[in-house]
This record gives structure tokens, sequence and C-alpha cells, in this order.
């Protein structure tokens, strides 16, 4: 019975891990070889032993713990979601050897963090909740993975007085980079994190140098937020009950949603911009350009019935790039097809000053275009590095550091 059930865990596995390495192949990524050994080695049931098997090796996020509201406190992140991050872990310098602290513990990252850095490597987890890493424990244990430390504390602080890492992973949805982070790190040491600006997560891999960090690479992410000191929420503004505006790095106090009100009533306008893409794709980087160069950017979230009915056209409903202005706003349209395989960008807009709101958006479009449609690179600094320190790009101020994104 046993040995039946051990084998048809292997082959889910094997499965799960083949799939995993095609979808990195259709976007033009490799599964490293020593990543896909660890995937292949370490037991996912036994990080999840309140699901089935076949759920254990679907490739979904399990969630371990909510709040009475339903939404998610604790999970063992989706196989995808922790591979993307492993591979920008291992960047070109790969992991064996590397001292790790992993920031959320569900223990099957830990697991297969432990196999990567091998013997002469070490893995910390630390997470907030005590039933967490409880859990972690007993499921690490019962893989044999005996030598990965569990700690429970809020990480927005050092863990371990004086202790350096190699490499910090953050499985949790962060606002912002705590000192903390940056100086336990080694020098030229890598930080991984799920970064929440204007609204939208992009994991980043970040390598330190002196006191600041610069991105190596980013991808879009989803995680729960962070709680504990480094807690923020978002706020929102209901423009409709099933459209939303949240506004994520404008304090409540800076903007007056009331204005709002009834603005999708006003008669839609289109703006085309010339901007030509193949379509099938995020337009991520564009995205974020939108957001570091508009004002009062914030990002439109719809409910299907919403897109359905006609009331809104979004790039995406789950989140498109919005600009709201007095009592007038603009958005990034859905694609329009032009043919099989070229779709123009657009932008609508509602209220007395659509006209001029819908065209500030679209030469934002066009100057991203124009600039070769470049990808950020991002430096974090601390809040108090002088502003002649600070590189030439544009800037957002969290609580602790300032985000540099410059466009290469
Ligand atoms: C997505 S789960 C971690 C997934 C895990 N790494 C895995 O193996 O799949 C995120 C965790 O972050 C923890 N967390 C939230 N805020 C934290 C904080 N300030 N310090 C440490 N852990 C925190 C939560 O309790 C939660 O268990």
């Amino acid at each position: 019975m046993t040995a039946d059930m051990t084998t048809h865990a292997d082959l889910l596995r094997h499965t799960l891990v083949d799939t995993l390495a095609q979808n990195l192949t259709r976007r033009g990524l490799t599964l490293f070889p020593d990543v896909e050994r660890a995937l292949r080695t370490v037991p996912r049931d036994k990080f999840v032993p309140e699901v089935e098997l076949e759920r254990a090796y679907a490739d979904t996020a399990v969630v371990t713990k909510r709040r009475e509201d339903g939404t998610g406190l604790s999970s063992v992140s989706a196989p995808n979601m922790i591979t993307d991050m492993l591979l920008q872990a291992h960047g070109t310098r790969g992991l064996a050897g590397a001292h790790v602290l992993e920031i959320g513990s569900g223990g099957y990252n830990a697991a297969l963090l432990r196999e990567l850095v091998g013997e002469s490597g070490s893995v910390t987890t630390v997470d907030i909740d005590s039933e967490v890493t409880d859990r972690a424990r007993r499921c690490l244990d019962a893989a044999g993975y005996h030598d990965v430390a569990v700690v429970c504390a809020d990480a927005e602080y050092e863990i371990e007085a004086g202790r350096r890492y190699d490499l910090i992973i953050v499985t949790v949805g962060a606002w912002d980079i705590p000192p903390a982070w940056i100086g336990q790190l080694t020098d030229s040491g890598v930080l991984v994190v799920p970064l929440r600006t204007h609204g939208t997560t992009r994991s980043w891999e970040l390598r330190r140098t002196g006191d600041q960090l610069i991105s190596l690479s980013n991808m879009l992410a989803g995680f729960v937020p962070m709680q504990g000191a480094g807690q923020r929420e978002g706020w929102s503004v209901a423009l409709h009950e099933q459209v939303t505006l949240w506004l994520n790095e404008i304090y409540q106090q800076q903007f007056d949603g009331t204005h709002l009100d009834g603005v999708l009533a006003h008669e839609r306008r289109e703006a085309g911009t010339g901007v030509i893409v193949p379509g099938g794709r995020r337009s991520a980087d564009l995205d974020l350009w939108l957001a570091t160069h508009l004002p009062d950017f914030a990002m439109m979230i719809s409910q299907q019935s919403a897109v359905t009915s006609g009331l809104v056209s979004p790039a995406s409903p789950f989140g498109t790039p919005a600009l709201a202005h007095d009592s007038s706003l603009a958005y990034r349209g859905r694609l329009k097809a032009l043919s099989d395989t070229e779709f123009e960008h657009i932008v609508y807009g509602h209220g007395p000053d659509a006209e001029q709101v819908v065209q500030q958006m679209a030469e934002q479009i066009r100057a991203w275009d124009a600039a070769g449609r470049p990808a950020p690179t991002l430096h974090v600094t601390p809040i108090d590095a002088p502003e002649h320190d600070l590189p030439h790009g544009q800037v957002l101020t969290k609580r602790h550091s300032r985000l540099v994104f410059a466009w290469n």
C-alpha cells in the first residue's frame, strides 16, 4: 500500500515538473538542472498533508490559513511561482553553499532551498505566525529536513543579531524594503522579493551593492500581504458597484475620490495610440512605465459582469492602469485587433475632461514606444540617501526606502 502510494506521488511529481519545464521553455526560460532536481526530489505532498495527492501536485497554491473573511493568510505557494522565484534566486551564480533566509514558511520552499544549497549551505525560514512555524517544522521533519532552522518572528526586523545571508527570499507580498533586509545581506548578496508598487506585485531579483540594491530581473507575481510592522493596506474608490479604483501609493488624505462619483455614466471617449503590439502577452513593462510617469495613477479592477455589459473595456479586468483627474478618468483599454497579429493600444476615458486625460495617457504609451519599449531597472536606496546620490529615474518614496525606476 505504502509502496503504491509513493509510486503514485512520484509519478504525479514528475508530471508536474515536466509541465513546469515545458511552460518555462514556452516563455523562453530554462529550468536550471539543480532546480529541476530539487523539484523532482522534494515530496510536496508531505507539506500539504491536508489535501489529496492530486491536489498536492496540481500547479496551484494550497491555502493553509484564512482570515474570517475567507482571504488567505498563509499558503504553500503554487509550484510555478516557487519555481520562477527559485530561478531568480539561483541567478547565474547558483545556490550551492549559500546561506539563505526565507521569509514566510510553508516548509516546501525551504526544503527545495535545502536541496539547492547542499551540505555546506544553510536554510533558515521565518514566519510571524507560530501556527505556521509549528506546521512547517512538523512537515519538514516528516519529510526528513531536520536541518532547516524554523524561527517565529516578524521578519521586518533582523532575525539573528549580526548574521548575514547570501540570499534572502521573501515569499509574502511586501510594500516596502525595510532596512533589516538590506543589512542582513552579504556584500553582493541577493534579495528576491514580491514588491507591490502602484497596485501591482512584481517579484524582483535585487543585488546588494553598498547600502543599495539594483535589480537583475522582475516578473509579475501574486502573494498574500505582509503582516506585522510592515503591513500596509491599499485603499479604494468605488466608481460603480462593479468597478473599483485602487490607490496604493497615494495617501487617502491627498486624493478626493468623491469627484469621481458617477464618472462612468459620462459618454466614453476613445483614443488610439498608433502603438502596435503582437498581443497575447501582458504589457507589464508598459504598465509600470505608466504607473511611474502619470500623476494620480491607480489600478482599475472590474468585475467580469461590468466587462460583459460593456460598461468598461479594460486591458485586464484584474487590473488596468488608470489615471484620475478631478471628475475625469482614463484607463488602458482592451487591445484593438487590427489583424490576426497586430493589436493597437487604446485608451478610454469618461468625464468632463475625458479628452485631456485620454490624451495624457496615450502620450505616455507613445513615449514608452518611442523610448524603444524599455524594461525597468529598479534601484532601492535607503530613505535618508542624499538626493544627489539617487540614480536618474522616477522616484517612489516608501516608508523606509526610495525606489528609483530607470528605463533601459
Ligand atoms: C505564501 S506564505 C509562504 C509560502 C511558503 N514560503 C511556501 O513554502 O510555499 C506567506 C507567509 O508569510 C507569513 N508572513 C506574513 N507577514 C510576515 C512577517 N512580517 N514576517 C514573517 N512572516 C510573515 C505569513 O504568516 C504566511 O505564512
